[in-house]
């Protein structure tokens, strides 16, 4: 592992797209990933926690901790997205069952992990809900302030929701959490729908990684493949949490700008829309613009690395 990988935790809910996500870190050198810690979002969250041991399995890194984290929202009933997912969170797709059990009580585990690092050592990559980024914030505020950087998929500025007129799932999940979260402060980067829906997958993209000949992107084929068929129409499929990774190991493929965000934790068809400008608090680093064909080139790429 290079001196320059840069040391991260995954918190996902595994998922379709995480799956592909955390395929790619595993595969890339960028990376050293340390764990993951689970939370209930696209399914509940016993199988987004089998499912991050599942992947893990195949991708031959059980090596790499699993820790299940919060199981429900802050303070709101969750739902899921099941019907984009499937019923096992990885679109019917075959994995491997996990080859070790996985821990518990995900908050514990990163405090002690951000304690035991240098400080400003170790980044959070959010793919899901940020019910436990949120709960880390409140229940351990000093292991919290030791994160070098947090980046989220979640939300929409300009960009319509996938769940409501203005809100994304990620953040209509858990909109207390999100709020609490982009007020606290930390250094934090959010890829928003603005540019995960122009970093999309067609089948010639599949018919591309399938021809890497590598188990993550023959997977990451098959997941995308499945996505094709839980969504209805359309010649392509955003990537949106394989976006975080993509900017966390070449951010020069995004643009970005500095917004002071609000979240609306009303109970509305609103609720969890991001409300830019609309904070007194801090500002979060909000990607707008990306190079999609040199992210999706850089992704392929990646996936189509042989397991060392
Ligand atoms: O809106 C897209 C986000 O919601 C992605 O993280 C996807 O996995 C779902 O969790
Ligand atoms: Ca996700």
């Amino acid at each position: 592992m290079t001196d320059a990988a840069i040391r991260a935790v995954i918190d996902t809910d595994p998922g379709i797209d995480d799956a592909v996500a955390i395929l790619y870190a595993l595969a890339s050198p960028a990376f050293d990933i340390v764990g993951l810690t689970t939370v209930a979002g696209n399914i509940g969250i016993e199988t987004t926690t089998r499912n991050a041991g599942r992947i893990l399995a195949l991708a031959a890194r059980s090596d790499i901790p699993v820790v299940a984290g919060a199981s429900a929202p802050l303070s709101r009933t969750g739902f899921d997205s099941a019907e984009i997912h499937g019923d096992d969170g990885l679109g019917g797709v075959g994995f491997p069952e996990p080859l070790v059990p996985a821990r518990g009580d995900a908050v514990t585990w990163l405090a002690e992990q951000l304690e035991a690092a240098p400080i400003g050592t170790l980044d959070i990559l959010a793919l899901g809900p940020l019910t436990n980024i949120a709960l880390l914030l409140r229940d351990r505020p000093s292991a919290a302030r030791r994160i070098r950087r947090l980046i989220v998929m979640g939300g929409a500025i300009h960009e319509p929701g996938n769940v409501g007129p203005r809100s994304e799932f990620n953040i209509a999940a858990d909109p207390e959490a999100a709020e609490l979260v982009f007020s606290a402060g930390l250094p934090t980067v959010l890829i928003p729908l603005d540019v995960t829906r122009k970093v999309r997958a067609d089948r010639g993209y599949l018919d591309a990684l399938r021809a890497r000949d590598t188990a993550a992107a023959a997977a990451s084929a098959n997941l995308i493949e499945a996505y094709f068929q839980s969504a209805s129409g359309g010649e392509s499929r955003p990537l949106h949490d394989p976006c975080v990774m993509l900017f966390a190991e070449n951010p020069a493929l995004f643009s970005t700008e500095d917004i002071r965000i609000a979240v609306d934790t009303g109970v509305g068809s609103d609720a969890g829309a991001l409300l830019a400008g609309e904070s007194g608090g801090p500002a979060v680093s909000v990607a707008l613009g990306v190079d999609a064909p040199a992210a999706l080139e850089l992704l392929a790429a990646r996936l189509g690395v042989s397991a060392g």
